[in-house]
């Protein structure tokens, strides 16, 4: 058996630019199972926070100790970045990519790519150019390529932000079925009605510091913190 990447633990992580420090010092714990959601306003530090937990900020402090070791870790997760990168390929090859990258059989690669494209409702286009697709199929795209390894571990950064009801709702059902086949995922949203859909856990993140982490239950009944608050009652308002 593979020894499990989970449970992660950071202490005390910092992300400076030049000489601002735009995250932290941030200490969490990601356990074994559910989704997390990172929750907070645009500047908050989602994003920072999704890409130094993926390894791709580096930290100035602090430590990062995943249950496995590292390089092992980052090849057991996959990320879904808000704007999706578009490869010059078809639909199906985008998909494939990762695959091949692992020298997995181009015939192969390419029939788990059509199956899984068929599993977030791209089977017709899966010839099509990548750039073609619109906008909430370029994420469902993106979505299909990082679960294609299948990976233990899956962050996406607001992949729904620029999506309609209809998009969003696939997409969270497509998530809802990996959490279910036992990937664990851990995604930022400013939408509270997104978390109050998805979350099994919050860590509520703003001016680049966890002001709350917890049950999803908890929070969403009674946050502790009056940024929170105010972020639950304008995103109602809004
Ligand atoms: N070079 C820089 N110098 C100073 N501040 C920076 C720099 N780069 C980023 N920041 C700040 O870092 C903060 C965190 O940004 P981040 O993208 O992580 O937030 P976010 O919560 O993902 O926001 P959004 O909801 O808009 O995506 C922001 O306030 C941003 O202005
Ligand atoms: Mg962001």
């Amino acid at each position: 058996m593979v020894a499990p990447l989970l449970p992660l633990s950071v202490r005390d992580a910092e992300v400076w630019r030049g000489p601002t420090r735009i995250l932290g010092p941030v200490s969490l714990d990601l356990g074994e199972t559910g989704i997390t959601i990172v929750l907070g306003p645009n500047g908050g530090g989602k994003t920072t926070l999704l890409r130094t937990l993926h390894g791709l900020e580096r930290m100035r402090r602090g430590s990062l100790k995943w249950s496995c070791s590292r390089e092992e870790a980052l090849k057991r997760q996959a990320f879904v970045f808000q704007q999706p990168v578009i490869m010059r390929r078809s639909v199906v090859e985008s998909i494939a990519y990762p695959l091949l990258l692992d020298r997995v059989p181009k015939r192969d690669a390419l029939a788990r790519a059509a199956e899984i494209a068929g599993n977030v409702g791209l089977a017709k286009h899966l010839e099509l150019p990548a750039q073609v697709l619109s906008g909430g199929e370029k994420q469902k795209m993106a979505l299909a390529r990082a679960l294609i390894r299948r990976p233990d571990l899956l962050f996406l950064d607001e992949p729904c932000a620029s999506l309609d009801g209809e998009s969003t709702h696939e997409i969270e059902e497509i998530l809802q079925r990996a959490k279910a086949d036992g990937t664990r995922i851990v995604m930022s949203t400013h939408s509270v009605g997104q978390a109050r859909r998805m979350a099994d856990q919050i860590l509520f993140i703003h001016q680049g510091q966890i002001l709350e982490a917890g049950p999803a239950d908890a929070f969403l009944a009674g946050p502790q913190t009056l940024e929170a608050r105010a972020h639950i009652n304008g995103d109602l308002l809004s």
